[in-house]
């Protein structure tokens, strides 16, 4: 599970990226983050995976508290979650291959295994037959679905998805959309961020709302009517 509890987060002398949030999100779910630029989107989910502290308040992510959390203690956190960017963050110059063993390699499991696991995830996404070829060659959809094994490499329980179809035309982000379903489905969390209201309008997944630093009431609800996510589109 995991739990904001009154967090606030304030960036050097801006205050206000988040104020007072309170939410939860459960094992399992698919959650989306929706809400206009710089509403507290990325801030929400950095905050998950420890990538930023609250100012105040206390995220608890699974076993981890925010609260006296240790570099430590953050790093195991990490390696139980998976992150996918807007910006795909591969590597350009190594093979497909290499990007997503580059995680296992780096955790110090044996070749055998890494092998045979990279090969698995290279499937589940379509690209075991790009295997061999330079990350930079993709086309940005594949980079994506490159990233996304990368991030199942460590078998996370949670997937968090940043913007993740920002970069990619219309049949790349049903593609990215799908897999992540496929994930959940499978039995990970899913949390994603957003703009993208017309790729998810007709999702059933529970969706947080934030503008301003703040989740708008009516979170966490299921298939909030259309009309929201019209008044929220038309403000892009
Ligand atoms: N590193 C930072 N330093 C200072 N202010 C920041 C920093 N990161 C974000 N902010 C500010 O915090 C607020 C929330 O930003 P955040 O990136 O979380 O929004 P977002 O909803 O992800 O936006 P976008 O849709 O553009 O990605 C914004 O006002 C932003 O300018
Ligand atoms: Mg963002």
């Amino acid at each position: 599970m995991i739990q904001f509890r009154q967090v606030t987060v304030n960036y050097g002398y801006v205050p206000g990226a988040l104020k007072d949030i309170n939410l939860q999100m459960h094992d399992g779910d698919f959650t989306l983050i929706l809400g206009p630029t710089g509403s507290g989107k990325s801030t929400l989910l950095r905050l998950i995976y420890m990538d930023i502290l609250p100012s105040s308040g206390v995220v608890t992510v699974d076993k981890w508290s925010s609260f006296r959390i240790s570099p430590r203690q953050i790093n195991r956190l990490r390696r139980n979650i998976g992150v996918v960017f807007q910006d795909f963050k591969l590597i350009d110059n190594m093979s497909v291959f290499d990007n997503v063993a580059l995680p296992l390699v780096i955790e110090g499991y044996r070749r055998k295994y890494i092998r045979k696991l990279v090969h698995v995830l290279l499937d589940e996404v379509n690209l075991l037959q790009s295997k061999d070829q330079r990350a930079s060659t993709l086309s940005l959809g594949e980079k994506q679905r490159v990233a996304i094994a990368r991030a199942m490499a460590k078998n996370p329980f949670v997937v968090i998805a940043d913007e993740p179809t920002g970069n990619l035309d219309r049949e790349a982000s049903k593609n990215v959309l799908s897999l992540l379903e496929r994930i959940n489905r499978n039995g990970t969390s899913v949390i994603m961020a957003t703009h993208d209201y017309e790729l998810i309008k007709e999702t059933p997944y529970k969706r947080i709302y934030m503008e301003n630093g703040e989740v708008l009431p009516g979170d966490r609800t299921i298939n909030i009517p259309n009309k929201r996510i019209n008044i929220l589109a038309n403000k892009e």
